[in-house]
């Protein structure tokens, strides 16, 4: 297993002809290190003709979302199968955004969860506290919580990774400080321990990484990856990330 997992959340962004050149650009700086993982989550219609052009021996390919039935009249929905065929190995579930612009609440995001892990998707949780919550020294319980939900009914974590996402840090340019990470990551390291009995489950933070930060971040303890937004698009950025991973194993 991988000792980091550097993943890019490209979100709505890039039309194919951006996504080949970002894709092409990563390609011809990483070579293979089986230390450090790197994902990237395009959009949807950018899957499939990703998965041909891409090396997944060097390069992993998720989704950003996905539906809890199997198939059926769900007019714009993306399915666990569907994913597999086209070459995905992961998905993002979860995510803040999701939650927030699209009225996702606890009990999708615990169906996605369950579905995709049986069908043998790799599942990447988002979880975190807007910054109120925070304010309001509410963090652990909204994740315990948020956790709680999500995981309900969950009884294999072969396939979990866990995301670390401060809603007040996605896109702001403010990233959580070292020792608010380092003790969510804790947090959140105890609590899979004591659910799970194990300590396997890698941990990603995300929020506004960039190759300044990434270093310090990817050595705070419990942390074992990054779930990345913007920076992600900029391969060069990207690279620098990875290559803090790297530089730290
Ligand atoms: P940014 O890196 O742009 O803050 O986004 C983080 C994120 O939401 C990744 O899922």
């Amino acid at each position: 297993m991988s000792k980091y997992l550097i993943a890019g959340n490209w979100k709505m962004n890039t039309n194919l002809d951006e996504a080949k050149k970002i894709t092409d650009s990563l390609h011809s700086f990483i070579g293979f290190d089986s230390e450090v993982e790197m994902l990237i989550c395009p959009p949807f219609t950018h899957l499939v003709f990703l998965s041909e052009i891409i090396d997944l021996s060097r390069i992993s390919l998720g989704a950003q979302n996905v539906h809890y039935e199997e198939k059926g009249a769900f007019t714009g929905e993306i399915s666990n199968e569907m994913l597999l065929s086209v070459g995905c190995e992961y998905v993002i579930i979860g995510h803040s955004e999701r939650r927030t612009l699209f009225g996702e609440t606890d009990e999708m995001v615990n169906k996605k969860v369950m579905n995709s892990l049986k069908t043998g998707l790799r599942v990447i949780l988002c979880i975190g506290e807007t910054l109120e919550e925070r304010e309001s020294d509410n963090t652990n319980s909204v994740l315990e919580t948020q956790l709680n939900k999500a995981l309900l009914g969950v009884d294999t974590t072969i396939n979990l990774k866990i995301a670390y996402e401060p809603v007040w840090a996605i896109g702001t340019g403010r990233t959580a400080s070292v020792e608010q990470i380092s003790e969510t990551h804790g947090f959140i390291s105890n609590y899979l321990n004591n659910r799970f009995g194990t300590n396997t489950i890698k941990k990603l933070y995300g929020g506004s990484m960039n190759s300044e930060n990434a270093k310090e971040i990817l050595s705070i303890p419990n942390v074992n990856g990054d779930l990345i937004g913007g920076a992600s698009l900029k391969p060069e950025n990207f690279i620098s990330i990875y290559n803090s991973a790297l530089e730290l194993c």
